[in-house]
């Protein structure tokens, strides 16, 4: 059973199956016994990352079906909220899904500015246990690192370090970073733009947009203006779409090469049409990659969802279930057993579709880097830009 709780108007859709029994309180009892584990969800589901959300829901459950429909021998509930990528209702969301429905796991967010505020609570709280699918906010990992807190996604760090010796190696000397103006853009641009000087660049500006505003145009009349050899950009889903056309339609792309970290063409692919094509970036996933894991996982997951359909916030979501069946298999189901959960999870291999990886200290992927670019709609690998990949974990001290 799936429902959907709409955080606004306080009650519930649901989306399949049969509603919860009228009355029913889970008890502590009937959660240790047969009673199903609850999984509740904060993902966005409608705006720029609507996209993204609901690929993470349907390979999350695609992996929790394809290992018999159960979490260590039972059956699974999920409860969903959608985040409407709001800041300010962060917390409030995450409290009613750990206080009101008890969910034994949560999983989310997709936004960096949500993550900080959802690990500060549960990783204060030290349960449940959190799965981070998406959202790349340094200090998950970092300075608000918990126990509690798993990220089968990546750092923000880990995506854009790679970029600047790449276009620097591209023969780029000057660029400008673009992105929207939260955690995410500002720490993926700091990235970009501090490797890219290493090599021995110069990042002549930094343009920071309103999120989730698509208004560009003042912005492509500055890149024209000010001609840098390149300029590295993050934006995703919708907004994405956006800003590769207006910067085709800006007559930019032929002139100043785009670069991004990989979510700029990632899933966008078809509606970005032209606009996507060439683009390169930098990404813990290409859909090319020749490993069993993924072809099986792009075949399953595009016969359920549609050709083309797959993309990396799936890998992740998929790989967030992945994860969890391996914390209830080492404890039979058993949620109340959370340190034994913990350390099964913090050990776990992943057999990834990005390809086999661990957990650091922190509780991030270990993972390679590519160098990307989009070749007739499809990604495809130019170059293994870093192998294994640890984020630094700056400020992690549990
Ligand atoms: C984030 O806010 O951390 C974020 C959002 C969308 C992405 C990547 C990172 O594609």
């Amino acid at each position: 059973m799936t429902t959907i709780f709409d955080g606004d108007r306080r009650h519930f859709l649901t989306l399949a199956g049969a509603t919860a029994a009228a009355g029913f309180i889970p008890t502590r009892f009937a959660i240790a016994g047969n009673a199903p584990v609850k999984i509740g969800i904060l993902l966005p589901y409608s705006g720029t990352y609507a996209m993204l959300g609901e690929s993470i829901t349907n390979a999350f459950k695609m992996r929790i079906d394809e290992a018999g429909g159960k979490l260590g021998g039972r059956s699974v509930e999920y409860v969903a909220i959608d985040s409407e990528m709001s800041v300010p209702k962060a917390g409030q969301n995450v409290n009613k899904l750990i206080s009101k429905q008890k969910a034994d796991f949560i999983l989310g967010p997709v936004h960096s500015g949500i993550a900080a505020v959802m690990a500060k609570i549960i990783g204060k709280k030290g349960s449940p246990i959190m799965i981070d699918p998406n959202a790349g906010s340094n200090a998950v990992t970092g300075a608000l690192c918990a126990p509690n807190i798993f990220r089968t996604s990546f750092s923000n760090w880990q995506t854009a370090v790679m970029a600047g010796p790449a276009m620097y190696d591209a023969g780029h000397r000057t660029i400008i970073t673009i992105s929207w103006k939260y955690g995410a853009g500002i720490q993926m641009m700091q990235a970009g733009r501090e490797s890219f000087e290493k090599a021995g660049g110069k990042s002549v500006k930094d343009i920071l947009n309103p999120f989730p505003s698509v208004e560009f145009q003042a912005h492509l009349s500055t890149i024209a203006d000010m001609k840098p050899d390149a300029v590295f950009a993050f934006f995703s889903g919708g907004g994405a779409i956006k800003f590769l056309k207006d910067y085709e339609a800006a007559g930019l792309k032929a002139k100043i090469p785009l670069y991004g970290t990989g979510f700029l063409t990632e899933g966008v692919e078809k509606p970005a049409g032209s606009a996507a094509e060439g683009v390169q970036t930098t990404l813990h996933y290409v859909r090319d990659l020749p490993n069993e894991t993924n072809k099986r996982f792009i075949a399953n997951y595009e016969k359920q969802f549609g050709a083309g359909k797959s993309n990396v916030f799936a890998v992740q979501g998929y790989d967030a279930a992945s994860l969890l069946l391996q914390g209830m298999a080492a404890v039979d189901g058993d949620v109340g057993a959370q340190g034994k959960i913990i350390s099964a999870m913090g050990s776990a291999v992943i057999d990834s579709p990005r390809g086999k990886f661990t957990f650091s200290k922190s509780h991030n992927p270990v993972q390679n880097i590519y160098l990307r670019e989009v070749r007739n709609g499809k990604q495809v690998t130019l170059k293994t830009l870093a192998k294994g990949l640890e984020d630094p974990a700056v400020g992690c001290k549990a």
